[in-house]
């Protein structure tokens, strides 16, 4: 159980992204300095987009950092949908390493979440970083209830990503997955939330206060690390 939750406020979106972005690239530097590289997971969805754009402004060694989406849409390369765009868009013209985890959208959802883990498997770990949004419906990556929600949430700790098909399909993209597991979640070194609104916040709330029996995947990463948490919330 992650002994401490400390929340991060903000007056607004621009205020918190200095903010986020400033820690990330902390995180970065100091994993270059001790391990020579840094390898990080970020968050898909609307919320970070301002954070990686002040992110990719900032001066660091980008050819040493190795970034992933923490989670991805089973559709091809290019796709609105898909998370990858945004790290790529902001980080390869620094010279990052941006890494698709779906390279193809293939049909078998199961298989693409196994190839992801493989490829992973191949990335400095555990994750320097992992940066998380959250979902109104207290999902993180892409833990959604489903067939796969056990499997995500109790697999083995080795598997670093898998397929999830989730049940209900969240309205906004409603396609099968690809997540990090959340046992490679709660490895991280460094373990970052950014949401906005007063709904997500009390769904974080309510999260923190059910520890290991809540429902909300996020509910189970804060009761899966033994990381200090922080959390960074915006209006
Ligand atoms: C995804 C995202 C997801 C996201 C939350 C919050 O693929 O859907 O990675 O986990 O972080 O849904 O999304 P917003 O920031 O857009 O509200």
């Amino acid at each position: 159980m992650s002994e401490e939750v400390e929340w991060w406020e903000y007056e607004d979106a621009g205020e918190m992204a200095a903010a986020v972005a400033g820690d990330i690239a902390f995180v970065i530097e100091s994993a270059i300095d001790a391990r020579g590289t840094a390898v990080i997971a970020l968050a898909g969805g609307r919320t970070p987009i301002p954070i990686y754009a002040k992110l990719a402004s900032t001066k660091l060694d980008w050819k040493r950092v190795t970034i992933i989406p923490g989670d991805e849409r089973i559709v091809p390369l290019g796709d609105p949908l898909s998370n990858v765009t945004a790290l790529a868009k902001n980080f390869l013209p620094k010279g990052a390493r941006v890494v698709p985890i779906v390279p193809t959208a293939i049909a078998d959802y199961k298989a693409a979440g196994r190839s992801a883990d493989a490829l992973m498997q191949d990335l400095h770990w555990p994750l320097d970083l992992c940066l998380l949004g959250v979902g109104a419906d207290g999902h993180a990556a892409s833990i959604f209830p489903g067939p796969d929600f056990d499997e995500a949430i109790n697999g083995p700790k080795e598997r670093r990503a898998l397929g999830v098909m989730p049940d209900p399909m969240p309205l906004d993209a409603p396609v099968p997955r690809v997540s990090l597991s959340l046992a490679a979640i709660t490895a991280a070194r460094a373990l970052l939330i950014a949401i906005r609104g007063n709904e997500k916040r009390s769904v974080m709330e309510k999260a923190i206060r059910q520890g290991t029996s809540s429902p909300y995947p996020i509910g189970r990463a804060l009761a899966g690390t033994e990381l200090p948490v922080d959390i960074h919330w915006a209006p």
